[in-house]
């Protein structure tokens, strides 16, 4: 595991993590990527000790979790972490919510700040919705996902997954395969893989590559044989069937030979490559079980894991401010 703590890289007392939300790792620079996941490292040893209810440095705070989009891992891991740190968490479902009886997301959002919510988290089906509601209230919002834009925190875990595994990430070769075009989770770590040093190749079938994919400094490409060739990381994503319209592959069982990660393809990477997924999983289709589970090489479950200790960082250093904590400290 390699960690460099953020006291090793003489940033404390030197400036303020500048950020008021965590809307995209778009935002941020490499060095507070890095910041990021040095916190995270803390909570990630904490959540494997037999203990792991913090000492409540977010107690008398309310975090609120507004989905206006279905999830399981990102919501729970978001309340888990609000709860080790000793905030009181309440979540808001869309479907069981007056969002069903036609109140607008800007009202919503309104309704949620008169409450007086310490910090919001929020997953819209939208892009730029989770900006739409920073502006409007008074406390960090942090961006569980909207729609095709962002997804911060799971490239946060993301990388944090990879770091534990590879040790560090200059030079090394990530592959992600599948829905490029409708995936947020592509788009954070297009931005956050290639801002720590990686390089990233991107495949897909032409009609899932976004247009000019190259501006984000990723490799594209339509073979995923030749894409996977020498991948230190594996990372598969699944169609985005709620984003489309119409049909973009003729099949899941083409897109699964051509495209979809089995022990054969496997081969063509390192002999110690990692394979990742964010889920939910289909399996079948972008990745075989027998890869999923294959305890040597697959760190779907550490993802998850990470999830927690990267919230928990991320919750943490946003509401410093409120705490009256100096953000590098
Ligand atoms: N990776 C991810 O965002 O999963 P959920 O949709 O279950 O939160």
């Amino acid at each position: 595991m390699a960690s460099t703590p953020s006291s090793a890289t003489g940033l404390i007392g030197r400036a303020n993590f500048p950020h008021r939300h965590l809307l995209g790792i778009a935002n941020l620079a490499p060095h507070e990527i890095r910041f990021l996941l040095d916190e995270a490292e803390q909570w990630a040893a904490l959540n494997r000790a037999e203990t792991r209810k913090h000492d409540g440095r977010l107690a008398g705070l309310t975090q609120m979790n507004a989905f206006f989009e279905a999830s399981t891992r990102t919501l729970l891991s978001f309340e888990v972490a609000g709860k080790r740190l000793g905030a009181d968490v309440v979540n808001m479902h869309a479907a069981q919510s007056s969002v069903k009886k036609g109140e607008t997301l800007i009202d919503t959002a309104v309704t949620l700040n008169s409450m007086r919510a310490d910090v919001m988290v929020i997953r819209h089906m939208s892009s730029g919705a989770v900006q739409l509601i920073a502006d409007k209230v008074d406390c960090p919002v942090l961006n569980a996902g909207d729609g095709r834009h962002e997804h911060p925190t799971q490239a946060l875990l993301d990388a944090l997954t990879i770091r534990r595994r590879k040790g560090g990430f200059e030079g090394l070769i990530v592959t992600i395969c599948g829905d490029i075009l409708h995936s947020r989770v592509a788009r954070s770590n297009m931005l956050c893989l290639t801002a720590l040093g990686c390089q990233v190749r991107v495949c897909a079938p032409p009609t899932l590559m976004p247009p000019a994919v190259e501006r984000y400094r990723v490799m594209p490409f339509t073979d995923f044989d030749k894409a996977i060739e020498g991948a230190d990381v594996v990372m598969m994503l699944r169609i985005q069937n709620e984003r489309m319209d119409g049909g973009f592959i003729p099949s899941s069982r083409e897109f699964n030979l051509l495209y979809g990660l089995n022990p054969e393809r496997l081969k063509r990477a390192k002999a110690d490559a990692t394979v990742m997924h964010p889920g939910p999983m289909n399996r079948g289709v972008e990745i075989l079980s027998s890869v999923a589970d294959d305890p040597q090489h697959s760190a779907i479950t550490e993802q998850v894991e990470m999830g927690v200790a990267v919230r928990m960082a991320c919750l943490d250093v946003l509401t410093r401010k409120a705490r009256g904590v100096p953000s590098w400290a």
